[in-house]
């Protein structure tokens, strides 16, 4: 019996312990599990659905009826640190007045260094942005390695515009833009390529004012950057994901914009599969165009993930800025930080309208492109479905060049050169052109005309835009 009792406390205290270090063992795995494993599929799906929304062309349509709230307190901003870019945001602001945007603050952040070159260049830019009320900032450079000649070095100077808190709100876009108003006259025409329309109208883009101001930030996704979904995910997926087809998606657009006044932004669509985001930690967002609501906060927390403090080696070492990463990814790993913790909301913006890179044009493939964002894991990569240039030009607002390696259209060219492979050529056009012009590096031929008129269209506005307008070094 004693020894029964005593083999039974035994066993009894063997149990505790047992449980003890299970217990233990839990603890520590969910420490272990949160702390280092934050982006497995689990853990990841909660909450950001409700702070991160997709906002449709619709639904940006809808909030433009309403009147710009406080416009002393809007700017639009750009950034240049180079005499070229300072010229460029000049030539896009003068465009803005033209379009008679009712916001009244247009400012460049400058490198200051800038202005101590006694340039002529600087004093006609001056002098052009004194005339048009273009207010100049000077700005520290913010660079991380002095010695990178990169051209995305000085691109961490672009952060300053979260620090200028003197506006409640922020439209920035880069200066190797261009804003964009193409009026078809023979829309719906089929293989109309011939018809591109004669000038480029004014625009603006007031209305990314206007979107709610619990949105923190809105920025358009990086499509051409992010994965598609593949394996055994997809096929996990491919039952439930239906893509809705072009008269489909209008539909629901409409009910969506009818029930945005009862149901508010909270309505707006999310992702379908979050993972999605967590796939693309550095890459997920664009930020050649934003819009942000500057705070000292915000600017000391996002300089954080540029110049890593000391102590994030031991506690943020998921965050640490790469010798390769610049502007996007630093400004991608801020707001992964803060979406996880639920502390922001974000809206993605319509990259067809506001986000379209003039490279999208010589593309292969562009399905990436004509879907909306939630559906962009269940493509195809090699497809065209839905592709259509002339429709894309015509809701076009702003355009980034983007055709790497292909010089920006203010930049010298070559004769011939290795870049021009990246081309691409009309199969019906003029082949004698064609092989005089292109001897040895030949651009692809294709059969999208459309896309490589416009293309060549765009260009064209470009020079013309500028032709009074631009002051050679
Ligand atoms: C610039 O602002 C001044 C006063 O604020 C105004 O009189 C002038 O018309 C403006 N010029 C342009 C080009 O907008
Ligand atoms: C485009 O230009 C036309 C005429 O130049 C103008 O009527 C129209 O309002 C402009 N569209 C936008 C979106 O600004
Ligand atoms: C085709 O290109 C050649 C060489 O550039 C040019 O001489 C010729 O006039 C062009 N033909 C047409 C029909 O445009």
């Amino acid at each position: 019996m004693g020894g029964n009792e005593r083999s039974k406390r035994g066993w009894k205290s063997h149990l505790k312990n047992w449980e003890f270090k299970l217990a233990f063992f839990i603890i520590a795995y969910f420490v272990f599990a949160h702390v280092v494993l934050e982006n497995t599929y689990t853990l990841s799906e909660k909450g950001l659905a409700s702070h991160l929304k997709v906002i449709p062309e619709e639904a940006i349509d809808f909030y433009d009826q309403s009147p710009l709230q406080n416009p002393d307190r809007l700017a639009y901003m750009q950034y240049a640190t180079n005499y070229d870019y300072l010229n460029l945001a000049i030539l896009n602001f003068v465009q803005l007045r033209q379009a008679n945007t009712q916001v009244p603050n247009l400012v460049i952040l400058y490198d200051q260094i800038l202005q101590f070159y006694a340039s002529n260049r600087w004093s006609k830019l001056y002098e052009v942005a004194n005339f048009h009320n273009i207010t100049l900032r000077s700005m520290e450079l913010i660079k991380t390695n002095y010695n990178d000649d990169s051209p995305w070095a000085a691109s961490f100077t672009k952060l300053h515009i979260f620090n200028q808190d003197d506006f409640d709100r922020i439209v920035f876009f880069d200066s190797d833009s261009m804003f964009v108003n193409a009026t078809l006259a023979n829309e719906g025409d089929e293989d109309s390529s011939d018809d591109l329309p004669q000038r480029n109208g004014n625009c603006h883009i007031d209305e990314l004012f206007k979107i709610p101001m619990e949105f923190d930030f809105a920025l358009p996704q990086a499509y051409w950057l992010n994965n598609v979904v593949e394996g055994k995910e997809r096929l996990k997926y491919r039952q439930k994901v239906d893509i809705p087809n072009a008269q489909r998606r209008r539909l629901r657009m409409k009910k969506l914009v009818s029930e945005l006044p009862s149901k508010g932004w909270q309505s707006l669509p999310s992702l379908i599969y979050e993972q999605h985001k967590f796939d693309n930690v550095d890459n997920f967002f664009a930020n050649h165009v934003m819009v942000v609501q500057p705070s000292k906060k915000l600017f000391s927390e996002i300089i954080k993930y540029v110049h890593n403090p000391f102590y994030w080696t031991l506690t943020n070492r998921r965050n640490m800025r790469k010798p390769t990463d610049y502007d996007m990814e630093v400004i991608n790993k801020y707001l992964n930080s803060e979406l996880h913790k639920g502390a922001i909301n974000v809206g993605i913006l319509p990259h067809r309208v506001y986000g379209v890179l003039t490279g999208e044009f010589g593309e292969e493939w562009h399905e990436r492109f004509v879907v909306d964002p939630q559906y962009l894991p269940f493509i195809k990569k090699r497809s065209n479905k839905g592709w259509d240039p002339l429709s894309v030009l015509s809701s076009l607002k702003l355009v980034h060049f983007s055709d790497s390696p292909i010089p920006k259209p203010w930049e010298e060219e070559g004769g011939e050169q290795p870049y021009d492979s990246k081309r691409i050529f009309c199969k019906d056009g003029n082949m004698s052109e064609y092989e005089e012009k292109y001897p040895h590096f030949r651009p692809r031929l294709t059969d999208d005309c459309a896309s490589v008129a416009i293309w060549a269209w765009l260009r064209t506005q470009f020079h013309r835009s500028r032709s009074n307008l631009w002051f050679a070094g």
